[in-house]
């Protein structure tokens, strides 16, 4: 029996230096998607694969996130007393439930690694997984959903991955894998940003992990890596001497947000799947691209 995965880790404090100067002075996983902070997809996605506790790893000068997760009684009244039930529900939606969010003050940029080397003693020791919000994913079922079945199905460490854009594996993580049978597959090897042409597959770590807590240990001593940051994937492959991973190639399409034309991106398709403006954001795109 595999324990529960109860608890995500989200490192949120990057400094969003592919989007400037639009993530200067709002933390770039606040950025908006359509008519949401990207932070509200990644929320439901962790509640939707049955996470209880997030915590999120901040940095300075992204307050703004906890606000975002706290009530503004100001705004919920006013939308009240207007009688804007609709809208006071859907802010309300992001809330959290008291004692679901946690954040952790990551106080030096020191790497993805470091980063969720933060958590570790909110974590404790039970599996968890994590998020990388920049990632965000459209997939049904929701991307962490499909990590979590297969950590319930093979139990050890689950990497969720996908193939590269021809020629942009070395900008990733890349996983090497025993063999190519279906979606699932054990893991050989992993490597962080590889030198171009020495990549051991086409398949990038894309963004949504389920980890056992003795990574914790690996992470601990704080061995620098590729950029001269404390990387979680060299912790990862450290740990696969030990445990097992697998590699699970998920459904659905990922947009990284943390550049303007995968925002950009991102915005289109959330617009066009959006459950009450398709319709609009559909001919306001048509329009745009007939050059009206
Ligand atoms: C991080 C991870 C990398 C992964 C990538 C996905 O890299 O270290 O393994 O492929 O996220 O976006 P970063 O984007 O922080 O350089």
């Amino acid at each position: 029996m595999t324990k529960k995965v109860r608890k995500a880790v989200l490192p949120v404090a990057g400094l969003g230096t592919r989007i400037l100067p639009a993530a200067k002075a709002t933390p770039k996983n606040l950025l908006n998607v359509f008519d949401r902070p990207i932070l509200s997809y990644i929320v439901e996605e962790a509640r939707a694969a049955g996470i209880e506790h997030l915590i999120f790893i901040v940095g300075r000068g992204q307050t703004a996130i906890e606000d975002y997760f706290d009530s503004n009684p100001e705004l919920e009244d006013q939308l009240e007393a207007k009688g804007k039930a609709d809208i006071l529900a859907d802010v309300r939606k992001d809330l959290p439930r008291p004692g679901e969010m946690s954040f952790v003050r990551q106080m030096a940029p020191l790497g993805l690694g470091h980063a969720v080397w933060c958590a570790r003693d909110l974590i404790g020791d039970e599996p968890f997984a994590v998020m990388l919000p920049d990632m965000l994913m459209a997939a049904d079922p929701p991307a962490l959903a499909q990590a979590v079945a297969a950590h319930d199905k093979v139990g050890g460490n689950i990497i969720v991955v996908e193939p590269a854009p021809e020629g942009e594996a070395h900008k990733y993580g890349i996983v090497a894998l025993e063999g190519r049978d279906g979606r699932l597959n054990r893991m050989t090897g992993m490597v962080e940003k590889p030198a171009p042409g020495t990549e051991p597959s086409n398949l990038f770590i894309s963004g949504r992990y389920v980890l056992q807590p003795k990574i914790f240990d690996k992470l601990a001593d704080q061995q620098r890596g590729a950029g001269g940051e404390i990387q979680l994937t060299d912790a990862m492959a450290r740990l696969m001497a030990e445990q097992p991973f697998h590699a699970l190639e998920y459904e659905g399409t990922t947009f990284d947000c943390g550049d303007p034309v995968g925002l950009l991106r991102a915005n289109i398709a959330f617009a066009l799947r959006h459950p009450s403006l398709s319709g609009a954001a559909r001919r306001a795109a048509e329009e745009l691209l007939q050059g009206r």
